[in-house]
């Protein structure tokens, strides 16, 4: 699990995007908890790429000043040193496939290392990169890293997998999810497939419902660019959402590697069923935030923010009732939302089971879904599995009960984060945790009609107060199948 500390193969990593906001929030401070945990290589290189014109002190500067702030806790100037000593930075201004080629030259031959390409780049570029390092015979005996989003449609996200699978199998192609490195989404296959006590219970008989719900309670966060005209369901749902439900619903694997796994994910994607035409508005809402306030302080609304256009459509929240159609889920509502400048910081799947067929209590009746399953993958990895049970006391009267596991309490040892685990995985060349083309293609044919749909529509995205839990027709969404979001049980 996420505590070994094997030493890593030997890699060049190149990261393209180097100096953007990804590389810096997460791919950095991930690279940092490798050389904490003392698995990188003596001689493993990273050559960070990118337009602006920095020398390598200069970005190793950054690189510290961003270690700083977003690890301020974990901060170590020693192990900092360490990993700043792997870098060494290069513009690449107009003439890339030039840059490519002196690349090539500083590269340690294929077989010397793993050679890694990290593409932290806007789509726009990412065939260009390919173009690039396939002219510089860099596509041999090498792996690249795509970062979402890939495409915006699927005829879009079809056209680059074709373009960067002229150059790259797709046994090379990491396409990262991070909600798959994280600690919890993979528990959820640990819980499912390890124990016999869950997988009996896993299906429409026992299953009323399930909930998965990933609200933030930061806003656009300097994103305009490329937020506004994207919007929540093409930011979180096609992507991280649509993961976790292929985990969640997927049948068992015959065995846990990257075909079995990703073979059974993209069967629950082809079964979801279509939202169309005039389903889409009974199906699913869209928000937008305005005004409101979080953590006791006031902030502005959607519209007001900085790049993004004052008549924007883009929702900021987004809520769906879908269904899978096949004999395990068939008729059981999945509801899915996401949203920013929510109430609070959460990330959960709620699986909601069946009440008991008789009450012999008499009062069993009265509580909703008394047996309920969270999974949380923010702002901790933990499970919790609510039930009942009796009350100290000479009568039999029943009171829910919380049974809690913490993941890093139990083992008692940090998790790693998503993006550390799947760089480990990256470099050990494990494409389990990584999403196959026919899966990201399957996911964008089911997102695509409803963007369609909203994008037909006149009427703009419902608005909620900035600090609230979304629009009231997300309520009504789900009262529709006689359900309740579970923070209004
Ligand atoms: C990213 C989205 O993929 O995931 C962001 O582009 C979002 O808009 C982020 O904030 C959420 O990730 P996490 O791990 O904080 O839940």
């Amino acid at each position: 699990m996420t505590g070994a500390t094997e030493a890593l193969p030997d890699f060049d990593l190149v990261l393209f995007g180097a100096t953007g906001d990804l590389a810096m929030r997460k791919l950095v401070p991930a690279l940092f908890a490798l050389e904490a945990r003392d698995m990188s290589q003596p001689g493993a290189r990273i050559f960070a790429i990118a337009r602006s014109e920095y020398s390598t002190e200069g970005y190793r500067d950054a690189v510290e000043t961003a270690l700083r702030r977003h690890l301020p806790e974990r901060f170590d100037p020693a192990i900092a040193n360490r990993l700043l000593a792997r870098i060494e930075y290069r513009t690449v201004a107009s003439d890339s496939a030039a840059a490519m080629r002196s690349l090539a030259a500083e590269l340690r031959p294929a077989d010397a290392c793993e050679r890694l390409f990290y593409l932290a780049v806007p789509p726009g570029v990412m065939v260009d990169i390919c173009d690039d390092l396939a002219a510089a015979g860099l596509n041999r005996n090498s792996r690249i890293v795509l970062e979402k989003p890939i495409g915006h449609d699927q005829a879009s996200c079809r056209a680059t997998n074709d373009a960067v699978g002229r150059y790259f199998d797709e046994d090379q192609i990491f396409r990262i999810d991070h909600y798959l490195g994280k600690e919890s989404v993979q528990n959820l296959l640990a819980l499912r497939f390890g124990n016999a006590l869950f997988e009996t219970l896993w299906n429409r008989q026992s299953i009323s419902h399930v909930q998965i719900s990933v609200s933030e309670t930061v806003g656009v966060e300097g994103r305009a660019p490329y937020y506004d005209g994207v919007g929540a369901l093409r930011d979180m749902v096609q992507n991280h959402i649509l993961q976790v439900l292929a985990a969640i619903a997927m049948e068992p694997p015959m065995q846990l590697d990257e075909g079995c796994v990703r073979d059974e994910k993209v069967k629950v994607l082809r079964s979801l069923v279509p939202i169309t035409g005039g389903g889409v508005s009974q199906a699913t809402v869209r928000g937008q935030y305005r005004g409101g306030i979080i953590n006791g302080e006031p902030v502005c609304g959607y519209l007001e923010e900085q790049g993004v256009d004052p008549a924007s459509h883009s929702e900021t929240y987004a809520a769906i009732h879908c269904e899978i159609a096949n004999w395990r889920w068939a008729g059981v509502p999945f509801y899915l939302r996401t949203g920013k400048r929510m109430a609070r910081r959460l990330a959960e799947i709620v699986i909601f089971f069946r009440p008991v067929a008789h009450d012999i209590f008499g009062t069993v009746s009265e509580l909703p879904f008394p047996n309920r399953l969270v999974i949380r993958l923010n702002p901790d990895d933990s499970l919790d599995l609510n039930m009942l049970a009796k009350m100290p006391g000479e009568r039999i009267r029943l009171a829910p009960i919380t049974l809690n596991l913490s993941f890093e309490q139990a083992f008692r040892q940090r998790t790693a984060d998503a993006y550390e685990r799947l760089l480990m995985d990256l470099i050990n060349n494990r494409l389990m945790l990584f999403v196959r083309r026919d899966e990201i293609e399957q996911a964008w044919a089911w997102i695509d009609p409803i963007e369609q749909g909203w994008a037909e529509s006149t009427a703009p995205p419902r608005g909620y107060n900035a600090g609230t839990w979304g629009p009231q027709a997300a309520s009504a969404l789900v009262a529709r199948g006689g359900h309740s979001w579970s923070e209004e049980l």
